[in-house]
């Protein structure tokens, strides 16, 4: 009985154990099955995640790009805007120029007459005293209620005046014209050096001595500079404004120094040349003037922008010098200054004009 009692439970547990058995291999199939889920799935996550991070990358460079492109957009709509100003502005001006250069020449043009004929009038007014020292009552009440004396003298200074008067006004419509781009000059390869000793030559009266200041030393550091293909005018031009602004600046400087001061620091202008490579040169134009105060360098190439007297100053000169430097010539034109202690103007242009100046097409087209 024990033994077929033993056999049975002996079969049952043989079961218990193939089932645990079964069990246990489903269980570790499972297992397996739920690993390499995982593993796909950890796999998919993965790729996920590094395509996620690749359209983040691709976005933030996306992003960038619309900031470059929209940055551009805005640097060109405000050159447009500019341009489109500068061309109004050109019309307009070229306009007034126009308008006044005729009567101006008009009456510049007959000063020298009025001046010889007041001259030879009273001359002859002279002449007629000489030789009747005693005229009539009514000539001698008329000689006294003119003044006769006077009028000779204010007469002369009065055309003297009106002589000063429209040589300036000429010389603003010139500026006018210049800036207007109605006066082309021609374009052709030439020595820088001379241009610029040209222009000290014509502002040679400013560099002398006077009674109030010592003379003003011109140091010239003259590298060797091959001829540069330019519009010689232009760039004298541009020479001659910013030598007549440094000379204006060591003036205003000089103003608040005495003549002993001035002696110990003498005024100065320093002129470098030099070639940046084989494509460009530079030219560097510096005073130790009064300075220019931080608030306003962002206005000095604005037109019509002076802090010179009225009368003195047009406000034109950096304006046209930025224009012809910049759009004519392709070229770099900057500033670098210390209030009080002076300012360098530097000028880069290249010695070729790869692509012929728009102005010089413009007017071949216009001759057409
Ligand atoms: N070298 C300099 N030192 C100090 N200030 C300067 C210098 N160059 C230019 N400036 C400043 O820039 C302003 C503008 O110069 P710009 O030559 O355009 O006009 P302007 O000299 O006032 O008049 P103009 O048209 O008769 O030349 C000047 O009024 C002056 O304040
Ligand atoms: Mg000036």
């Amino acid at each position: 009985m024990d033994n077929q009692d033993n056999s049975i439970q002996f079969q049952e547990l043989e079961k218990a154990n193939r089932i645990l058995r079964k069990k246990l291999e489903r269980c570790e199939n499972e297992r397996r099955q739920l690993e390499s889920d995982i593993s796909t799935k950890e796999f998919l996550l993965k790729k996920v995640i590094s395509e996620l991070e690749d359209s983040q990358t691709k976005l933030q460079q996306r992003s960038q790009e619309l900031e470059d492109t929209l940055d551009s957009l805005h640097k060109m709509q405000t050159q447009m805007i500019q341009n489109e100003k500068m061309s109004a502005l050109g019309q307009m001006v070229a306009g007034i120029a126009h308008e006044i250069n005729n009567p101006v020449s008009f009456i510049y043009g007959n000063i020298s007459h009025i001046k010889q004929y007041t001259h030879d009038l009273l001359r002859l007014v002279e002449l007629y005293h000489s030789y009747f020292p005693n005229p009539p009552a009514e000539i001698q009440n008329e000689r006294q209620a003119i003044d006769l004396e006077f009028l000779e003298k204010d007469a002369t200074k009065i055309l003297h005046s009106i002589n000063i008067g429209t040589e300036r006004i000429r010389e603003i419509v010139l500026s006018l014209r210049n800036f207007s781009r109605l006066d082309e000059s021609e374009f052709k390869a030439v020595d820088i050096h001379e241009g610029i000793d040209n222009t000290l030559l014509i502002l040679q009266h400013r560099l002398k001595a006077n009674d109030k200041s010592p003379e003003i030393l011109v140091t010239k550091d003259y590298g060797n500079l091959p001829n540069v293909e330019c519009y010689a005018g232009q760039i004298n031009q541009v020479f001659m404004n910013i030598l007549a602004n440094a000379l204006d600046a060591i003036a205003q400087f000089n103003a608040k120094r005495t003549y002993r001061q001035i002696q110990d620091h003498p005024s100065r202008i320093t002129i470098h040349t030099s070639v940046v490579d084989s494509h460009w040169v530079k030219i560097a134009i510096a005073d130790n003037g009064i300075g220019i105060p931080e608030a306003i360098q962002k206005n000095i190439f604005n037109p019509f922008f002076t802090t010179k007297p009225i009368g003195k100053g047009t406000g034109m000169g950096m304006a046209i010098s930025y224009q012809i430097i910049t759009e004519k010539h392709g070229g770099k034109l900057e500033f670098f200054s210390t209030p009080e202690q002076g300012t360098e103007f530097v000028i880069q242009i290249p010695l070729q004009q790869l692509i012929r100046p728009r102005d010089v097409l413009g007017e071949e087209e216009n001759n057409k």
